[in-house]
Formats: structure tokens, sequence, C-alpha cells
């Protein structure tokens, strides 16, 4: 079996539920169901003896060692961490504990397990260690993307602490042996990703009639793939990536925020026209907020090294993926009720309160 850390997250859940489609080899997902820990992203496998479902936290080390030894997984694939930029700069210490502390709690119970192993099992283990593009920091208009040598220079909280992570990595395979892999992959999209997240949030601000904020002039890129082909990638790498490796995983999908959010309002003003609005279009909701601080302006992957090597690129375009992500959130309001509910409503007036609404010129 396989264990998979941060498996109710937006990323992690799409990971399980593949998996279980693909394969027959259960897994067992640990999660400690922080506020972007959603079990509904699960329901469908949740009378599913292939899946095992752990509430425990990764920085817990001998909790870790105990689900190692209990369960003897062939590899691990680590996806849990604290996920979202904004968070990071108002409150910085979960990344450190989770992103640092807690990858480290990991390998450090995953060294003591895999050395417990057999020679055969050792040598078939792997740590796959789930990273982002952010580490590399941001691009300048005409600099080439982001490949797997580019130097580290993270700027956020989130980054840095990834960028610590990814090292931490790095180095217990170097010091240790211990069989890793890591994936360094573009900003997601897709079904499940919780709405405090650009594509999320303008989707669901955009049917409730509320703004949609756009952060400075809207003129930063990120290059967006599909989260079934980041999670078809992941499988991928774990089954024939070379140990101590690191993979950049990205879509080729190059575009603006602005550029986003226009596409996002075309689908919906399409699929679910304002009612007895006449000519109005969601595009009408955008709003210009304060920027970000610190605010990285480009992200570009450069993914030729899986092609070349793994024979891994995505399946969808950034239309088909976009136009699928929109139908799932129009046909799935109770989920996005349900994640609505709680903690959401303060954490979007922290978050937005604060910002002033800009000129309306820079529209
Ligand atoms: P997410 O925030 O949606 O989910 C994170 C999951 O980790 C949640 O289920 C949460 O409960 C769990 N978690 C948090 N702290 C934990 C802890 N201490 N112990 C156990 N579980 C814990 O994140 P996501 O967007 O699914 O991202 C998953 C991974 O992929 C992260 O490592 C992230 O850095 C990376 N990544 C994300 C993107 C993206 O666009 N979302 C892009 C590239 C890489
Ligand atoms: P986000 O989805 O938070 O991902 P990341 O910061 O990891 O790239 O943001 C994507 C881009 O969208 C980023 O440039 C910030 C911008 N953004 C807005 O303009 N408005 C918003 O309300 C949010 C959440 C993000």
């Amino acid at each position: 079996m396989i264990i998979v850390t941060g498996g109710a997250g937006f990323i992690g859940s799409n990971f399980v539920l593949d998996w279980l489609i693909s394969s027959d080899e259960p897994v067992v997902n640990v999660d400690k169901l922080t506020y972007a820990g959603n079990l509904d992203n699960l329901v469908s496998v949740r009378n599913d003896s292939r899946h095992i479902f752990v509430h425990a936290d990764i920085c817990d080390t001998p909790r870790m060692a105990q689900l190692l030894s209990e369960y003897r997984p062939r590899a691990i694939v680590h996806f849990a961490a604290e996920s979202h930029v904004d968070r990071s700069i108002h409150g910085p210490m979960d990344f450190i504990e989770t992103n640092v502390k807690g990858t480290f709690s990991l390998l450090e119970a995953t060294k003591v397990y895999w050395n417990t192993l057999h020679e055969e099992e050792k040598l078939a283990f792997r740590f796959l260690h789930v990273s982002t593009d952010e580490v590399y920091g941001s691009l300048g208009p005409n600099d080439p993307p982001f490949t797997e040598t580019t130097s580290y220079a993270p700027n956020s909280p989130y980054s840095a602490s990834k960028a610590a992570s990814d090292h931490l990595v790095r180095a217990y395979h170097h010091t240790y042996g211990l069989p890793v892999l890591t994936t360094n992959c573009s900003n997601n999209y897709g079904p499940y990703h919780f709405p405090e997240k650009l594509i999320p949030l303008m989707i669901t601000n955009a049917r409730a009639g509320k703004p949609l904020p756009i952060y400075g002039d809207g003129q930063q890129v990120r290059d967006w793939l599909y989260v079934g082909d980041h999670c078809a990638a992941i499988r991928r790498v774990l089954e024939a990536g070379k140990v101590g490796e690191v993979y950049n995983v990205g879509g080729w999908n190059e575009k603006t925020n602005l550029e986003v959010v226009h596409v996002l309002c075309d689908i919906l003003d399409e699929l679910d026209p304002k009612s007895g609005a006449g000519l109005a279009s969601y595009r009408d909701q955008i709003t210009y907020v304060t920027d970000r601080p610190g605010h990285d302006r480009r992200y570009a992957i450069d993914a030729r090294k899986i092609e070349r090597e793994l024979d891994w690129k995505p399946a969808e375009t950034f239309d088909t993926g976009i136009r699928k992500t929109v139908a799932w959130y129009l046909v799935n309001e109770q989920w996005v009720r349900n994640v609505q509910s709680g903690d959401y409503a303060k954490w979007v007036e922290k978050n937005y309160q604060m910002r002033d609404a800009q000129s309306e010129a820079s529209k």
C-alpha cells in the first residue's frame, strides 16, 4: 500500500480518487483536517475498503512512526502543507510548523522505518515530495521558464517554507540515502479547490453576485495546470522517476490573472447567464483591490524534462480544463456551501476588508 499525507485537501483528494480508479493498491490517507481538509471530497470512497483515513498531524513523529510500522507502505506521497500565500502573509507560523517541521518529522519517521526494511523493499521504497514552482521566485516578462536547475529564490513565507522542505528532502537523500523524488508544479485548478484561491473564489463570488477582487493591475502571470494532469504526473514520477531527481510539472498555460477572470466570466455568462439582466455580464463584478505585499509577477514552468524522460504531458488544455472546472462548481453548490460555512467568512473578512477598492480607471 501507499501512504498519502494531506489527502483530504484539494490536490491530495483528487490524487486519492484518481488512484483508486486506476489501481487496486490501498491508500492510507493521513490528514490533520485543517480548514483546508475536507472529508466531503472523499464521500465517494467512504465505504471503499481500499481507502483508510487516519486523522493525524504529520508533526507528530511518534504517530507517524507508529503508522509506518503498522501499514508498512512501499511509498509515501507527501502533499500535506499549508498552501495559501495570503494566509502565509497574515500568519506565517503555521507554515513553518507544517511545511518545515512537519516535513522534517515525516522524514525522520520515514528514515527509521526505511532502515528496518529488507534490502529489496529498501530499494523499491519511494518518498515523493509534492512541491511548488513558487520556490524559484518571480520571473521577468522575457525570462525563460523555470527549469529543475533554476536557483531557489522564494519570496513569500509560503514559498520559503516549501523551499525549506525541498532542501530537507534533498538532504535526506544525500546524507542518509533515502530514496526521494521531488515534483515542483505550477498553479493547479479543478474540482474540490478551496474557494480562497483565485479560480474557485472568482467562480463562487461571481455566482453570489459579489465583487471579483483583482489584486493590483491583474497582469501577474501564472502557469495553470488541471489537477488531474498533476495527479497523473505524480503517479508517473512515482512509477518511473529516478531516485534523487526533481521534476518540474506545468501546463504550458501562461495567463494573466485578468485573462483567467475574463475566461471564467465568459463561461459563466454562457452556462449560467445572469437572470433577467439583459446584456449584463459577470465581468461587471470585476473590482481592482490593493495588491498582495511582495506579489510575485510571473511563474512559468519548463516541463520538458518530465516529458522527455517520463513521457508525461498534460492531457487538458486550459480551455477544456477550465470548462470542466466551472461545470463542476455549477453542479456542486452544496459542496461550496459546506466549505463556506464556519471560519471561511472570517478569512474573507480578514483578507479583503483591509484591501481598498482601487480606481475604476485601471480596468
Ligand atoms: P490544500 O491546502 O488544499 O490541502 C492541504 C491538506 O493538508 C489539507 O487536507 C490539510 O488538512 C492537510 N494538512 C495541513 N497541515 C497538516 C498537518 N500538519 N498534518 C497532516 N495534514 C495536514 O493544499 P493543496 O492545494 O491540495 O496542495 C497540496 C500540496 O501541493 C502542497 O504541498 C502544496 O504546496 C503543493 N502544491 C500546490 C499547488 C496548487 O496550485 N494548489 C501547486 C503546486 C504544489
Ligand atoms: P492564488 O490562487 O492565491 O495562488 P498563488 O498565489 O499561489 O499563485 O492566486 C493566484 C493569482 O491570483 C495570484 O497572482 C494572486 C491573484 N489573486 C487575486 O488577484 N485576487 C484574489 O482574490 C486571489 C485569491 C488571488
